[in-house]
């Protein structure tokens, strides 16, 4: 195992993680994205991490109770205090072996020190050209949720 390899967590899906209709939560679904995000970020930071935000997070299909999910997620981009990462998440029917996407999304999570205040994080250094091409779109992105940061109105 490289430390360049994606976290990757599987879990099979049970009754508890049901909605009214019967199919899984998505909510449980943004809480494993949740997860395994934050692992891929402090993994990178060697430091504890919160999650400053999740971009929309959309549901192709859906999940059905007794599937596998398989989460996988590494670091696209690194600033000063904050890392992004990507989450996949895919469903396997178990007995049949048949698989599908069910969600992209990114997270961007922000790295405390001791005292609780962000903390400086290593750079991230996109190695191949797809890296290359995530870090191109996340510093697209990342200009997006800034613009939006300050529109938050309390109510
Ligand atoms: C996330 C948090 C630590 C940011 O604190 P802050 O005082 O606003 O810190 P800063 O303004 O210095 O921002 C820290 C980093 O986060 C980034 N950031 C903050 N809000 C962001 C947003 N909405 N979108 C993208 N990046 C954001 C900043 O750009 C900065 O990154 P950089 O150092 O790489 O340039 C703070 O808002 C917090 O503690 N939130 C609660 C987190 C939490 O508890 N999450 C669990 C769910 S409840």
């Amino acid at each position: 195992v490289s430390l360049d390899d994606p976290i990757v967590l599987s879990q099979a899906m049970l009754p508890t993680d049901a909605n009214a209709a019967g199919n899984v939560h998505g909510g449980t679904l943004m809480k494993l994205a949740d997860t395994a995000g934050a692992i891929a970020a402090a993994r990178h930071a060697h430091c504890r991490v919160v999650t400053a935000i999740m971009d929309s997070m959309t549901f192709e299909r859906p999940v059905s109770v007794g599937n596998l999910v398989t989460l996988r997620s590494r670091v696209t981009w690194a600033g000063r205090t904050s890392i992004e990462t990507r989450v996949t998440i895919e469903a396997e029917h178990i007995v049949s072996g048949n698989r599908y996407r069910v969600s992209t999304a990114y997270l961007v999570f922000v790295a405390l020190g001791d005292d609780g205040r962000p903390a400086a994080v290593p750079p991230f250094m996109p190695a191949t050209p797809d890296e290359q091409r995530e870090w191109t779109a996340a510093e697209e992105r990342r200009r997006f949720r800034l613009s939006q940061r300050d529109r938050v109105v309390d109510v």
